[in-house]
Order: C-alpha cells, then structure tokens, then sequence
C-alpha cells in the first residue's frame, strides 16, 4: 500500500495513483462524476429501477469501488419509500412551526407546493416498490476492495458548511442560496493537495473544488452496505492486521473516515469475535449502534441491506468471470488504459462479456479508442457513444446486443476509424497470456497489416470533405 498516493480530484473525491504502474486510477476532474457520467447516468438504469424485480450488474474493475459506490447512491436517492422518509422530517418541522409558531409561516418563505406532494406520497406507501440490485465486483487488488467503504466519501466546502449549519434549515428555500455563498467562504476548509502530487498529476486547481452536483453525492447508507457485505465476504477476516495498519498509516490516516472505521471494527467483533472479545467499548457501541446511531437505523427500518447484493471475486478478472453465472443487464468495463492491460480489452475477454449480458443488456467503459470500438464490433456487439448531456461531448463507449440499446451509435467516419491498423484488437485465447506476450502480438500484427492507417484515413476523410463528396461528418 506504501506504493499508492491518495489525492483530491476536482469534485473532491479521492482519488488513487499507483507508484509502481506510475498511472491514476481516476480522472483528475472527479472520480465520483466520472462514475456517474460514465458509467451509471448513461445505463438508463432508472427505466429499470423499481419496475423490474431483479437487476444484476458486473463491476470489472471493482478499485475502490466509486462506480458501485455511485449505483447503490443513485438506487437509494431515487427510491421513492426511502426519500418519502426523509422529507417526512421536513414535515415534521413544518407541522411544528404551524403549530406553536403559525406566524412564522408568513414570515419565512416554507416551501408549501413541495410539501403537499410529499404529504401525497406520504399517504399511499404502496406506491412503489424495490427492485433488488445484485453487483458482482471483480478485482485483482485485495486492499483497495478493503479499504473501498472507509475513505472520506466527499470534501467540498459547501460540505463542511453543511455539518456546522443545523439541518432545520433545509426547509427554507433561501437556504440553498445561503449555502452556496457561504460555502464559497469556507473554501480555505476544504482541503489540500500535496504539492509534490500537484505537480506530478499536474492538478491545476487547488482546493477550490467544483461544486459537486446533489444528484452525484454519495448516499451516506452505502458504504455501511458495502463494510457488510465485505464482512459477510470475508467473515472475521475483513478488519485484519493489514487493514488495521494501513487506516492507521500517518500517510494515509486523513483519507479515511474514522466513523466507518469504528463501524467496520464493531461490525465484525460484534458478529465473530464478540463473545471472546467482550469490553465494555464493544457493549456501548452495540448501544450506539443497534439504538442511537440514525444513518444505520435507517438501513435497518427499511432493510435497505437486503435490498443490494453485493459479490466479491478478488482474482483476475479473466479467471473470475469463468466462474460466473447468469446474464448481467448492465457491465462496467473500467479497466486501465489499453496499453497498461491489453488482458482486459482483448477480443477473448470481451466475448467473455458478451456471454454474460442480457439481449437488452450495455456494456460501458470510459475508452473512445478505435481499438476499443473495433473490438466490440468483432464480438458482434452493436456500438454507440456516451454523451455528456451538459457538453454534448462524447466521453466512452457504449455496446450492447440489442440495436435499440444505443442512443448514439458510431457515424461512418467513427465506424471507418475502426478498420483502419488503429482498430486492430488484441488477442488472449487462453485468457492467460501475459500482458507482455499480447502487447507484442499486436505489435507484429500490426507491421505486417494491409490495413490503412489511421493518419492515412484521416487525410482521406479530409480530402472527402474538401471535395464535398460527404459532409457527414467533422474530423
Ligand atoms: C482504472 S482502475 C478502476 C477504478 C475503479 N473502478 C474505482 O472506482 O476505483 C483499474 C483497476 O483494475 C484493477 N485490475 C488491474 N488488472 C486487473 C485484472 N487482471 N483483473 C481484475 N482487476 C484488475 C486494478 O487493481 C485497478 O483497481
């Protein structure tokens, strides 16, 4: 673990770099939006979400968990029984005030519209239902999956003020106005970037972070959902002397939350060691825990926990996915680039994944890479982009068996792109190669190919275009 740096990304998630592979895990601009952007946003996950029973997802390239971390969120935030109970405290407020303070109604602005719909809400609880989200998560790295649920989820500004000013105020429309002002003052909390980390992943911000969006914040339940499954994956083995070390290394101690620290320590003293282990620490946080604590409360009310299944394969991935089961409706391909792990994009194990997705399944992964592409096609996958809807610009790929499935499929230009020497694939048919040994294979594939190359086919396009024979598209 010496040999990783945790560092702020702009939306002030954390986010990982690796000394040894001298690559980052995350995108500088936010390892948290990416996840959502790229990932879970463009799966179209909320047609699905409380109408289907079952939703099964595969997580390759589980890291530190932010794309899983951003599906259970999202399932939480938009479950309607879940948001039903979280106004209800506004409610509760408001029914006060009209109680003992009526005059008050007049004076501050309450927003009485929202109100009523949640009143309505309120009054039907059948309204919806759950679907229940099974995710298996395939990763090669044991610690990152530990230490996955204890980092520190976000660090904005606007969250600092949101701790130390009292939740009463969310009633009041003027308080997000309030927030965002005041959090612009409290910018000097947020914190800091070593400059050595700066300057080498060239983080141009410093801690001025980008306003991370409410739909893109982590939900508070889902790294208590992730420490059990881990604890249920691991048994009396998850909170073990390594982990103890690397939450307690002075280099990394500030990245991790000390209350889901101490959760994960109770979690699994209380489950496998309790009787042996019995102190007093333990019996109060039982007290805490199973009483007082609201956020774990809240997974118990509403069993939030049963509603995800979450399953750990911490091997490589292209022996796991040998041992899986069952089709997936939505995979998330979030491997290192092509040229640090050619196993995971080589035309075997994306065929793997073509085995394991539903006719109407995606496939997403954050790569716009011709090769990438064209591998896809080989599979017979039909192949679309993922659009950022604020920018209109095309951040990954997307594939599926269905046609229907993509929103934006290639243009010709894209789709003649991926036939040129750029496009050829990797190749690993015993899913054992090593990384070395497909690197070279397509290195002599590649000289000894009649393909055009890709500056070739750009020309030609560009030539095209002058001619005006096709003005289809930019280049
Ligand atoms: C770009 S990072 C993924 C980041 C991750 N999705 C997250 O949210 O933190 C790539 C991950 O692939 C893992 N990895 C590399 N080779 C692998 C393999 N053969 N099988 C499974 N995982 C692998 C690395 O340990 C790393 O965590």
């Amino acid at each position: 673990m010496r040999d990783y740096e945790f560092y702020y990304t702009q939306d002030g998630s954390i986010g990982l770099y690796s000394y040894e592979d001298h690559d980052v895990y995350h995108s500088k601009f936010g390892a948290l939006t990416e996840a959502w952007e790229k990932f879970v946003m463009p799966s179209g996950i909320e047609k699905k979400l409380n109408t289907v029973d079952n939703i099964r997802v595969l997580d390759v390239c589980y890291g530190i968990g932010y794309n899983t971390k951003a599906l259970i969120s999202y399932v939480i935030n938009t479950d309607e029984k879940l948001l039903k109970k979280e106004k209800n405290f506004k409610l509760k407020i408001k029914n006060i005030i009209k109680k003992y303070f009526p005059i008050l109604i007049n004076i501050v602005s309450i927003d009485d519209n929202n109100m009523n719909i949640k009143d309505e809400r309120l009054s039907n609880p059948n309204e919806t239902r759950y679907s229940k989200i099974y995710v298996d998560c395939l990763e090669i790295d044991k610690t990152l999956v530990k230490i996955s649920p204890l980092l520190k989820t976000i660090i904005t500004p606007q969250e600092i003020y949101t701790k130390i000013v009292p939740k009463i105020f969310d009633c009041f429309s003027l308080y997000w106005k309030i927030k965002k002002f005041i959090g612009k003052c409290f910018k000097f909390l947020a914190p800091k970037n070593k400059k050595e980390i700066r300057e080498l992943l060239d983080l141009r911000f410093n801690n001025d972070y980008d306003e991370i969006e409410n739909e893109y914040r982590i939900n508070s339940l889902t790294n208590y959902i992730i420490i059990d499954s881990l604890i249920n994956h691991y048994k009396n083995n998850y909170f073990d002397d390594d982990l103890k070390k690397i939450v307690k290394d002075r280099k990394f101690r500030k990245y991790f939350a000390p209350y889901l620290i101490k959760y994960a320590k109770f979690k699994q003293d209380f489950r496998y060691n309790f009787i042996a282990r019995f102190n007093l620490a333990s019996f109060l946080h039982n007290i805490y825990y199973d009483h007082l604590s609201k956020r774990y409360n809240k997974i118990k009310s509403k069993d939030i926990e049963g509603l995800f299944k979450l399953n750990f394969f911490i091997n490589d991935a292209r022996k796991s996915i040998l041992e899986l089961n069952g089709e997936y409706d939505y995979i998330y391909l979030d491997a290192f680039t092509f040229t640090k792990a050619p196993q995971l994009w080589s035309v075997e194990f994306i065929a793997e994944l073509y085995r394991h997705l539903s006719p109407t399944g995606l496939i997403m992964t954050y790569s716009n890479s011709a090769l990438v592409r064209n591998t896809f096609i080989e599979n017979n996958f039909y192949v679309g982009k993922i659009c950022d809807k604020k920018t209109g610009k095309f951040i990954g790929t997307v594939a599926s068996k269905e046609k229907s499935m993509i929103e934006f499929p290639l243009s010709n230009y894209e789709l003649g792109l991926c036939s040129t020497k750029a496009g050829i694939p990797y190749h690993d048919e015993t899913l054992s190669s090593t990384k070395e040994a497909i690197l070279k294979r397509r290195e002599i594939e590649f000289k000894t190919s009649d393909l055009m190359s890709s500056s070739k086919y750009l020309k030609y396009r560009r030539d095209k275009l002058l001619e005006g024979l096709d003005d289809e598209e930019q280049i």
